[in-house]
């Protein structure tokens, strides 16, 4: 709040809250509007700020790839249990092949369901081709990429939950999806299932994932984003089963790069008082 007067735009983080209050005193110092250098904008009220004429961008497309590559690496780290074979290594304990060490869970030719097909949700599925995967997304729109190109079926969550061997998450945080996922839905997953997040952590139940993890209700998950990050519920933390990353979904030097010129082109269009290339509209 203390950074706003005295400038017309102004670059947030998704961990920073743009609320009413903030965009109120934004709308008394003058500032023309936030660039937001992610491309979900939930921690940023976009409604309050086009009532009061605040623009809000975000950086839409560039990171598509590289967030689906992320949960397809959760994807295998939950499957094949790497995380906690590396652990495995570093502790010395490796000290001959054994017939049963770390047995995981084989993922071409299975059945991998996509919650939210939106552009995150489609690379993901697009890149599970070479797995000769059975692909089922549910989504309020229907996918014809998916539908050509992989003869993906559109299903309602319900039944995407009671059919999928991988689950992978990519809804944006709205009201409609905060806690889509949560006891009830853990219980119609098979007891294998492997669940993967790289959206938004409100978009599932932690502690009624933890539970899961732990009754063997569901086999494993990968997870990027949490509820309340960076805070991670403690009861994730003694699992073995859940992979747990520092939402890093699109964390390489390219991306990172092309995110904050995206970012960068915005701001320059609010300062010479143009529209942003990238403005949300809601
Ligand atoms: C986004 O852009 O919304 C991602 O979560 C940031 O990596």
């Amino acid at each position: 709040m203390d950074h706003l007067p005295g400038h017309q735009a102004v670059l947030c983080l998704l961990t920073d809250k743009i609320d009413r209050d903030v965009i109120d005193l934004a709308k008394e110092c003058g500032v023309r509007g936030f660039a937001n250098l992610a491309v979900g904008y939930d921690n940023i009220d976009v409604r309050y700020a086009a009532e009061k004429g605040i623009l809000v961008t975000n950086t839409p497309g560039i990171l598509t790839q590289t967030t689906a590559e992320l949960a397809w690496a959760l994807l295998f780290a939950a499957s094949r249990r790497t995380s906690e074979a590396d652990r495995f290594c570093r502790a010395g304990k490796f000290t001959s092949w054994k017939p049963l060490l770390f047995l995981g869970m084989d993922v071409s030719g299975k059945t991998l369901g996509i919650i939210g097909a939106g552009r995150i949700g489609t690379a993901m599925a697009l890149m599970s081709k070479g797995f000769k995967m059975k692909v089922l997304y549910a989504d309020v729109k229907r996918n014809e990429i998916l539908e050509t190109e992989l003869n993906a079926e559109k299903v309602s969550l319900d039944e995407l939950l009671t059919r999928s061997d991988f689950i992978s998450i990519h809804t944006p945080l709205t009201p409609e999806t905060r806690r889509l996922i949560g006891e009830r839905e853990f219980s119609l997953m098979k007891r294998d299932a492997i669940l993967v997040n790289t959206s938004r952590g409100a978009v599932l139940d932690e502690e009624a994932l933890a539970r899961a993890l732990k009754n063997g209700t569901i086999h494993a998950a990968g997870l990027d984003v949490y509820e309340k990050e960076p805070a991670i519920h403690p009861d994730l933390f003694h699992l073995e089963n859940v992979v747990l990353l520092p939402h890093i979904g699109s964390a390489t030097l390219e991306i990172r790069g092309k995110m904050s010129l995206m970012a960068a082109q915005n701001i320059l269009a609010m300062l010479l008082n143009q529209s942003p290339p990238n403005l949300i509209h809601e």
